[in-house]
């Protein structure tokens, strides 16, 4: 079987190769719902900027077929972005209130995976959270 994946977001690629059959939809996610049409939802570093995450993740609950699976990869927190002169706020969550209410839908939640920041530039140069965990993957499947 080959399976429907939806992207949401700009730069679902890198994630969703060597699926055949996707679609990358840029619509809010707030109010994104196609029933049962998609076997796999993925999002990347999106879920921070979506204040109404609930129904969001409902929408993609709901999109999913049974036995479907959703993959966010959520940033470690901060309240907003500061671009200088303009500042974009986030709405942060921590991993396992997504696990919660990813569950709380009746979803099967597997154990989240952790991204330690591993980045060392070219002159040895490390970031502030150098080795720490800086971003999650959180999986789950709709059950048959
Ligand atoms: C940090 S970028 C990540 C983009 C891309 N996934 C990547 O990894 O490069 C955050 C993305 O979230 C999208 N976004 C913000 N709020 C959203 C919402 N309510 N529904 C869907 N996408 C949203 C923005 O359009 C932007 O593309």
């Amino acid at each position: 079987m080959v399976p429907d994946v939806v992207g949401m977001g700009m730069k679902p690629e890198e994630l969703i190769q060597g699926f055949s059959r996707w679609v990358r939809d840029r619509s809010d996610i707030e109010g994104f719902r196609r029933p049962g049409s998609f076997d796999i939802a993925c999002s990347v570093l999106t879920f921070m900027h979506v204040a109404e995450k609930k129904a969001a993740l409902q929408n993609i609950v709901d999109s999913l077929r049974t036995g479907g699976y959703v993959v966010l990869s959520i940033d470690h927190g901060s309240d907003s972005l500061d671009f200088g002169d303009w500042s974009v706020d986030l709405y942060s969550w921590p991993p396992e209130r997504y696990d919660d209410v990813l569950a709380g839908m009746g979803c099967e939640v597997s154990e989240s995976i952790h991204l330690i920041d591993s980045w060392v530039g070219p002159d040895g140069q490390r970031s502030e959270t150098h080795e720490e965990p800086i971003a999650t993957v959180i999986k789950a499947i709709k059950p048959r």
